[in-house]
């Protein structure tokens, strides 16, 4: 009989630090899931999902509703990954207790390892009630997309010796409150190598270089799928767009001139089992 797998779990993350690098995307369907399952550590089900598979403007419209949704597909999509969940803006600013109520909702409703959620300094009393509370958390630091209206636009940080001081107070914020990772993002990369010697937990950067001790990147970002202009820390490892654009071509031509569907795609009286 094949061996139970195991799903990597956030304290396996943990231990990693300054080890192999560690392996993140985001994920937010079940298909998507399954195909990336066993090429990562960790699967983030990131708020960015209400822009990327919502067409929304901001991640601050993501609901507790819709992370929930694209959390249970992607746990039931996968068996080995540490699946970590985003908290959408608006369910974990207010208190300790709001934060709490709502990371058990993710955990409970998705089968989900752990939460994530940006800031530092100001939510680092919510990152220490939920870690009480049994559901590991990772952080959020530099760029943080749900404080965009008030940065004025995705502005890069550690540009400035006030900025660097504010990453160096919530990374340790964030690290003393017992989060067991720390996503880095949009940060020059001096500030993140500093950050990453610094603290004693995994960073996890995202347009943040090579000096983390992780990496993350938008899964259709990576493969192409994303239709506007892509931030320059992508890489695409796969032209997507134009894989659906020439499908989509080819199909409309073969049904207008009633190529498709061919012999092999119609049933006949006799010949064909029940089941399409
Ligand atoms: O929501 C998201 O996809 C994220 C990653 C960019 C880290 O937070």
């Amino acid at each position: 009989m094949a061996p139970a797998v195991t799903r990597i779990s956030a304290e396996t993350i943990r231990a990693r630090k300054g080890g192999v690098p560690i392996v993140c995307l985001t994920a937010y369907t079940y298909p998507i899931a399954r195909l990336l399952d066993d090429h990562v550590d960790l699967l983030l089900v990131g708020d960015s999902v209400a822009m990327v598979l919502h067409g929304h403007k901001t991640t601050l419209s993501a609901s507790l509703e819709m992370m929930i949704s694209h959390g249970q597909a992607v746990t039931r999509g996968s068996a080995k990954a540490c699946v970590v969940v985003d908290m959408p803006a608006g369910s974990y600013e207010n208190s300790a207790a709001q934060a709490v109520a709502s990371a058990r909702r993710i955990v409970g409703e998705t089968g989900c390892q752990a939460v994530k959620l940006e800031g530092g300094v100001d939510v680092a009393g919510q990152i220490a009630a939920i870690v009480a509370a049994g559901i590991p958390v990772m952080g959020h630091v530099g760029l943080q997309p749900q404080s965009v209206e008030k940065d004025g636009g995705y502005k890069i940080k550690g540009r400035t010796p006030e900025n660097v001081a504010t990453l160096i107070r919530d990374a340790d914020a964030v690290e003393k409150a017992g989060a067991f990772s720390l996503v880095i993002e949009g940060t020059i990369e001096s500030v993140a190598a500093d950050l990453t010697r610094r603290i004693a937990i995994p960073t996890i950067g995202i347009g943040a270089s090579g000096q983390c001790d992780g990496q993350i990147l938008v899964i259709d970002d990576m493969i192409g799928l994303t239709v506007d202009r892509v931030p320059k820390f992508v890489k695409e490892y796969a032209d997507l767009r134009s894989v659906v654009a020439n499908a989509a071509k080819r199909y409309a031509a073969e049904v207008r001139s009633r190529t498709f569907p061919g012999p092999s795609h119609v049933f006949s009286a006799s010949s064909d089992k029940d089941n399409v």
